[in-house]
């Protein structure tokens, strides 16, 4: 795979790495990434019994469009709302709908915006209610696997650095990790290369560059790693009907290390942490 600088890359994905610039791209990105993370900050006091994940949906539109930004996955391959709602045994692409939350349910809620051309794309774990031991758990472990990959991430790494880290700690945790769906580079481009793999192994793939711009965003499960698409077309589930969890956050990689584009500004990046007991 080839390294490219991203002002004289096309916009679209051409298999090359884009590099980008550190202050001007990243400041586009730093601005994207927290309207997508603010407007999961005012998620977290609406998902609760009663609420359907169409109102979610709409609660979320209405924001995004408040500031300033675009739904990047309004007619992205014919998708045709702000979020994904994933809930329980669903792994991604969970679509929004009449279906209202319930004690217990665990639900991801992944959002894209577009802000001036940049995409800001992250999702988050918000439980309901009185939610299972197990289920908190394995939120927990997909929270810290995140981070782990992120903290793999500085110049000189590899992308198999980053996939060790995750996988390693979650099947030490006696969870799985999927292997259909990855993370991905983003900038002007929303699904762009390299795909981020969440399993692999030390010193293997890609190494990172300063400039580098993707998202890291694994799916774990309580069970099999297996999924399967529904007729839908869109909801990816697991065969077992284990539960599954996922976070994501969007990065810039620098000199040092990462920028984390997607923090959350109001201290809310673990939602699912917040549920009493
Ligand atoms: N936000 C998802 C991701 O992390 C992509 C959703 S595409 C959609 O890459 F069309 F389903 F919304
Ligand atoms: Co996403
Ligand atoms: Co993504």
């Amino acid at each position: 795979m080839t390294f490219v600088a991203a002002a004289e890359a096309p916009q679209r994905n051409t298999g090359q790495i884009k590099l980008y610039d550190q202050e001007a791209a990243f400041a586009g990105m730093r601005k994207a990434g927290q309207v997508s993370a603010a407007c999961l900050d005012m998620l977290v006091g609406e998902v609760r019994e009663g609420v359907t994940t169409g109102r979610i949906d709409d609660l979320a539109r209405e924001f995004v469009l408040d500031h300033g930004a675009l739904p990047a996955c309004v007619g992205y391959r014919g998708y045709r709302h702000t979020v994904c709602t994933s809930l329980n045994h669903t792994v991604c692409h969970g679509i929004p709908g009449d279906r209202v939350l319930r004690s217990g349910d665990i639900l991801n809620i992944d959002v894209t915006v577009i802000v001036d051309g940049w995409h800001g794309d992250t999702s988050r774990m918000y439980g309901v209610g009185d939610v299972p031991r197990k289920a908190r758990r394995l939120m927990d472990i997909t929270y810290e696997a995140m981070m782990r990959g992120l903290a793999a991430i500085k110049p000189g790494a590899t992308l198999g650095d980053l996939g060790h880290a995750i996988q390693s700690y979650a099947e030490g945790e006696r969870c799985s990790v999927v292997r259909e769906f990855c993370g991905h580079g983003l900038g002007r481009v929303f699904h762009d290369a390299p795909n981020i793999l969440h399993f692999g192994k030390p010193g293997q793939g890609e190494i990172l560059k300063p400039g580098m711009m993707f998202t890291v965003e694994p799916m774990l499960n309580l069970g099999s790693p297996a999924v399967k698409v529904l007729g839908d077309g869109w909801t990816a589930v697991t065969k077992d009907k284990s539960l599954s969890a996922q976070y994501e956050h969007s990065i810039g990689v620098t000199e040092s290390g990462i920028e984390i584009f997607t923090k959350s500004p109001g201290g809310l990046d673990q939602p699912h942490a917040l549920l009493p007991g």
